[in-house]
């Protein structure tokens, strides 16, 4: 794939439609608020995780122009406390369109306000599924990959999309 030209249209769909991946990027804020917070003062992970949730789904539907749900999350590390009253922000970008299905990379970043600089606390890696009016996987357009960072992130997500199967793969085996 090094060395291709830009843009690059990926997937697997059947369907003629593609678009690019600024089509559906989303960005998101939330108060860190004391709702959110536990005893020390931190926000909870599943506070951030649903927030993931709701931008993968507004990202990935924008994408799909058909309702979607979430397959699944792959491992989250959060890697610094967010804490209450500073602004939480979540920006989200399609990196990978399959058959049916679509990554949705996000991005957390937290900030004090005033006189804080945004500091990245984790990153979530989302599998979205399009569905049609019976519930069904429903095939995606295509997915326009238009300069370099898109591009790494699309392949980092092609090798994400591998390792995944290989451990679903390697699970239902352990089953059989
Ligand atoms: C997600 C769901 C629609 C997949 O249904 P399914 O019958 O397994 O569908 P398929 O086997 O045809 O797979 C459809 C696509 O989903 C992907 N997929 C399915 N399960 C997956 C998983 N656990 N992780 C990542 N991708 C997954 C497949 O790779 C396939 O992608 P592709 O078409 O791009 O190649 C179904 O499992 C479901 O409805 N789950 C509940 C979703 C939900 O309620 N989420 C809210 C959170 S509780």
């Amino acid at each position: 794939m090094e060395g291709r030209k830009l843009p690059l249209t990926v997937g697997e769909s059947p369907l003629d439609a593609a678009r690019p991946v600024s089509w559906s990027q989303q960005t998101m804020t939330h108060l860190a608020s004391p709702i959110d917070v536990n005893l020390r003062g931190s926000v909870f992970g599943g506070v951030i995780l649903a927030l993931v949730d709701k931008i993968a789904y507004v990202c990935a539907t924008r994408h799909a122009d058909c309702p979607t749900v979430t397959a699944s999350f792959d491992q989250v590390d959060f890697r610094a406390p967010i804490e209450i009253g500073e602004i939480v922000t979540l920006q989200a970008s399609v990196n990978y369109v399959g058959r049916t299905s679509l990554e949705v990379g996000v991005r957390v970043s937290a900030e004090k306000v005033p006189g804080g600089s945004p500091r990245h606390t984790n990153s979530c890696y989302v599998t979205m599924v399009a569905l049609d009016e019976a519930g069904k996987p429903q095939p995606v357009p295509r997915l326009i990959v238009e300069d370099e960072l898109q591009l790494r992130r699309y392949q980092d997500a092609v090798e994400r999309r591998k390792a995944r199967l290989a451990l679903a793969e390697e699970r239902r085996q352990r089953r059989s």
